[in-house]
């Protein structure tokens, strides 16, 4: 197929673009980076530098097969503080591209959802079932688009699936997270590895969980990236599906920790602090759904592996 991804210079989407590209697939890579990276685009694809806001009408009418749509504003706390940022930069941006699409006949879109989508939840693990009630103006904005895609999807013919990511780390051989502004965990653990942040925080240890610590689940960017994968070629035109993504195992913040001393061989110094407001105790997705409708299933769930891929991406990245 000859695809189009939109950010496909940031993280999550350079490492789709190189697995696309990996399958036989035709890439053209649609980022303005505004947090990515030039040298993130796999030499394989063709590089279109913009917005998509200025270009996607005439980026898509040289005719793609579909749309892998990356690209966005992605700070929770930032869209807090600044939600025009996220209202424009997210809901606006999609539906320019939702109309180009139509316009062109782009028959396929794969979108980037989040967990944030849910907010708050009643039951762990997560399915895609759970009440939405995102607690930030950037899950928001991204349950927005979702409903935006629904009505496309029902009223054009888009073939359209939504994946809904829990956290994503890990990376890719030479392909991995370097995001100017660091929120994620094992990126922000490492860091300390590195010498570059005395030590990490962590935000309680009061929670009801067993050691204390908040509990997330990490999925394996390569194994999202195959979910992408198998989610263009289950897309069916008319229908808007959504999937929640995740290993379905969670990992508390201790845990990751002691597994990041384990890899990088750095004591790690860690220190409590006070529990940040709107964080849930646990967030684990339940990838059922994707299971059984794309045969999916996560191939590099254990954390010792994720962890041990983004030391060595970082560390590459240090010594070049
Ligand atoms: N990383 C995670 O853990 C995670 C979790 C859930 C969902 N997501 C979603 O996955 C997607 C990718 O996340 P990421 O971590 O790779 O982020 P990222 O910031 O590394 O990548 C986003 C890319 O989009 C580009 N971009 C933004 N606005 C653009 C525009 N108007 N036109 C063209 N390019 C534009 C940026 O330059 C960047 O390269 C985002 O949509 C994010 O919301 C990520």
């Amino acid at each position: 197929m000859k695809l189009l991804v939109t950010g496909g210079a940031g993280y999550v989407g350079s490492v789709c673009a190189a697995r696309l590209i990996e399958s036989g697939h035709e890439v053209v890579v649609l980022d303005d980076l505004s947090t990515g990276h030039a040298d993130a685009v796999p030499s394989g694809a063709r590089f279109v530098e913009g917005d998509i806001n200025e270009v996607i009408g005439s980026v898509l009418a040289e005719g793609f097969d579909g749309v892998l749509h990356f690209a966005a504003k992605s700070l929770v706390g930032e869209s807090m503080v600044d939600p025009a940022k996220y209202w424009q930069g997210n809901v606006v941006t999609s539906l320019r591209l939702l109309d180009a699409m139509r316009e062109h006949g782009t028959p396929r879109l794969v979108f980037s959802s989040t967990a944030a989508t849910y907010g708050e939840p009643e039951e762990v693990p997560i399915a895609e079932s759970a009440p939405t009630r995102p607690t930030n103006t950037y899950g928001a904005t991204k349950l927005a688009i979702d409903h935006a895609i629904t009505s496309y999807a029902a009223a054009h013919g888009l073939a359209a699936v939504s994946l809904r990511y829990f956290n994503v780390a890990g990376a890719h051989g030479p392909v991995g997270e370097r995001h100017a502004v660091e929120t994620h965990l094992i990126p922000l653990v490492l860091q300390v590895a590195l010498g570059q942040r005395e030590q990490i925080q962590i935000y309680g240890e009061d929670w009801p969980t067993e050691d204390g610590t908040c509990v997330r689940d990490y999925i394996h960017v390569t194994d999202l990236a195959d979910a992408h994968l198998l989610s263009l070629e289950h897309a069916v035109a008319g229908e808007h599906r959504i999937y929640n993504l995740g290993n379905g195992t969670g990992f508390s913040v201790k845990q990751v920790i002691d597994t990041c001393r384990e890899v990088t061989g750095h004591p790690i110094p860690a220190v409590i602090a006070p529990r940040r407001a709107g964080d849930p105790a646990v967030l684990v997705a339940s990838s059922e759904r994707a299971r059984t409708d794309l045969g999916w299933k996560p191939e590099r769930a254990d954390l010792t592996g994720i962890v041990r891929d983004a030391w060595e991406f970082t560390r590459s990245r240090q010594e070049a």
